[in-house]
């Protein structure tokens, strides 16, 4: 598996497709990189992967909307009756040459895209504003976004300014003959059990849009694989790592093991 090959240290990733390259091809032409992609198809998975291949430090900062330009860049604290400036992972990204991976960006509030537009295009530069400083970023750094184009809506999605930054890739939800072996590797169960299960999941990802507003995600087959390698029955791994997690209705609830007893038979 190629995840395997690349150093010690590097976290298991199977790559889909040519992701690596282009993150690989983006660092080394010091441009940023946005990965799109739904809840748990292997985006964070990917940037450590790729951090550790690359050999910089990481720094990841899960946006929240309430997070602000200052959260990022940092601010003056109250340290034994001194005011000291603390640096924000942004600003010690940058410092350090480091990758910097802002999981869901959209979230952010709107005063950090101001942040990024510098940093982000050919400049580079990171204006500090409280501390007159102006940073250039060396080239080990690279910015990583991330978001769930699922979870757009009206309010929180990217300016074109923001967006057409960044270089972009769509990790989608993997391919089975992807998906099979990354379940195996992570959880240690056999092929068959498996396949059967990205079986599953692919059924309930087809009915995203009907009854489900999110397609059952890898993390969580690989959840239900490693219940199963830990002893636990089929059925009942199925049930709370891949069909309870996904709704709260009891009559979808309902469908949707009926769907999963007919696959498992
Ligand atoms: N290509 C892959 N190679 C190895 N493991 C993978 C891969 N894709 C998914 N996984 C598995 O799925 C899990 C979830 O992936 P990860 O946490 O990277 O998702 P994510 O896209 O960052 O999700 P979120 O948007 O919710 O943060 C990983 O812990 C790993 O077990
Ligand atoms: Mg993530």
């Amino acid at each position: 598996m190629d995840g395997q090959a690349f150093g010690h240290d590097a976290p298991f990733y199977l790559p889909q497709g040519d992701e690596c390259d282009i993150f690989a091809a983006a660092h080394a032409s010091h441009l940023p990189l946005l990965l799109k992609g739904p809840t748990g198809c292997g985006k964070t998975r990917f940037v450590a992967h790729m951090a550790a291949r690359i050999g910089r430090p990481l720094h990841t900062v899960a946006c929240h909307d309430d997070l602000s330009a200052a959260d990022l860049i940092g601010r003056y604290l109250l340290k034994g009756g001194e005011t000291v400036w603390v640096d924000g992972p942004l600003t010690r990204a940058v410092r350090e040459g480091a990758i910097c991976y802002l999981d869901e960006v959209v979230e952010a509030r709107k005063d950090v895209a101001v942040v990024l537009h510098p940093l982000t295009d050919d400049r580079r530069i990171l204006p500090i504003d409280r501390t007159g400083e102006e940073l250039h970023a060396g080239p080990g750094f690279m910015l990583v976004a991330s978001y769930n184009p699922g979870y757009q809506n009206i309010l929180k999605t990217l300016k074109p300014s923001t967006r057409q930054r960044f270089l972009s890739v769509d990790l989608g939800f993997p391919a089975p003959a992807h998906e099979v072996p990354v379940v195996m590797r992570e959880s240690g169960i056999d092929e068959s059990r498996a396949t059967l299960l990205v079986r599953i999941a692919g059924k309930l990802r087809a009915l995203k849009g009907q009854d489900l507003e999110e397609g059952v995600s890898t993390r969580l087959v690989v959840y239900a694989a490693v219940l199963i390698a830990g002893g636990m029955g089929f059925d009942r791994a199925v049930r709370i790592a891949m069909i309870e997690p996904l709704t709260d209705d009891p009559e979808i609830r309902a469908g949707l093991l009926d769907l999963v007893a007919a696959l498992a038979g």
